[in-house]
């Protein structure tokens, strides 16, 4: 499956911030906002990914990854002109994704805990699998609506009057079906390509899989200053008491085999001494020790 990492938008909500940097490279604790969703999608098993951000934000994006062979990965990079909607991120890619399925992930998600993605991308087999996520303020979100029996029967974005609870995250799983129906999108009435449009496309087909996350699995969205403070405090806080990274693309790299343990060891020694290079070894160690 492959990967496209969506990391463009205005980023308004977070100025001043971004007249320094883009949204998805701000620091959220101790790494880049955008480490999170690509970390998520490595622990998915996607190797190939293309990156679309605004041409301006485009080259310090291009710095930070390469061209990904460090990690073992292949990334790409495109750019989306204006901000036209998140689904337009698959038109843009539609080269990229070939004949394949692909995973759309947005740079400003970051999740934690679970083997729910885990089991989503072992078991995807076609149509299309997105999430459902209970919060407290759905009307902000696409909105999933359930039957009693548990499947979907109707999905809205940011409605005023929420038919549910459970929001729908930014990680969305599609077969190849998806670029055909992107291509054929009309602009909702606030004039963008919605991602929402795309999963009703695949309801009305009944080839949609919602998966619930469960109790326990943290999803975050760092777009506001406050929402990245918060995110901030929550990874400082699972960091500290378990002693491990969260949004780690090294180390999730390393043990998806994506690198062997001589290649981990190698990017290791280029890395400046600091904690992240500490944290490194120890799971190098580890790795050796097993
Ligand atoms: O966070 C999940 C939600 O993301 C979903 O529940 C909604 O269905 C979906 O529409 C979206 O809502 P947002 O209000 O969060 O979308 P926003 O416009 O803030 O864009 C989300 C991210 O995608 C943000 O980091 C910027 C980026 N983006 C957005 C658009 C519209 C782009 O890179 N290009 C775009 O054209």
């Amino acid at each position: 499956m492959k990967g496209i990492l969506l990391a463009g938008g205005a980023g308004s909500r977070l100025y001043p911030l971004t007249l320094v940097a883009s949204k998805q490279l701000q620091p959220v604790y101790d790494k880049p906002m955008v480490y999170y969703p690509l970390t998520t999608l490595i622990e998915g098993g996607v190797r190939e990914f293309c990156l679309i951000s605004t041409p301006q934000d485009l080259p310090r994006f291009r710095q930070l990854f390469g061209d990904g062979s460090q990690w073992g990965l292949s990334i790409e990079y495109r750019e989306q002109a204006h901000p036209q909607g998140i689904a337009q991120a698959l038109r843009i890619a539609d080269t990229f994704i070939g004949s394949d399925p692909v995973t759309l992930i947005l740079g400003d998600n970051i999740f934690y805990g679970g083997d729910s993605f885990h089991r989503a991308f072992a078991d995807f087999r076609s149509g299309a699998t997105i999430f459902g996520y209970h919060v407290n303020d759905p009307e902000r979100y696409g909105v999933v609506e359930f039957d009693a029996e548990g499947r979907a029967i109707s999905i809205e974005e940011k409605p005023a009057r929420p038919r549910s609870n459970h929001a729908v995250p930014g990680l969305y799983l599609y077969d190849n079906e998806v670029v055909e129906i992107a291509r054929n999108l009309q602009p909702s009435a606030r004039g963008e390509l919605e991602i929402t449009d795309v999963n009703l496309e695949y309801l009305r087909r009944g080839a949609l899989r919602v998966c619930r996350l469960t109790r326990g699995f943290a999803w975050l969205d760092a777009g506001t200053s406050s929402s990245l403070h918060e995110a901030s405090a929550y990874v400082q806080t699972i960091e500290k008491r378990q002693g491990i990274k969260v949004g780690c693309p090294e180390e999730a790299a390393f043990r998806r085999g994506f690198i062997s343990l001589p290649e981990f060891e190698k990017l290791i020694g280029r890395l400046p001494r600091c904690e992240y290079r500490t944290y490194l070894e120890a799971v190098a160690a580890e790795a050796h020790g097993a």
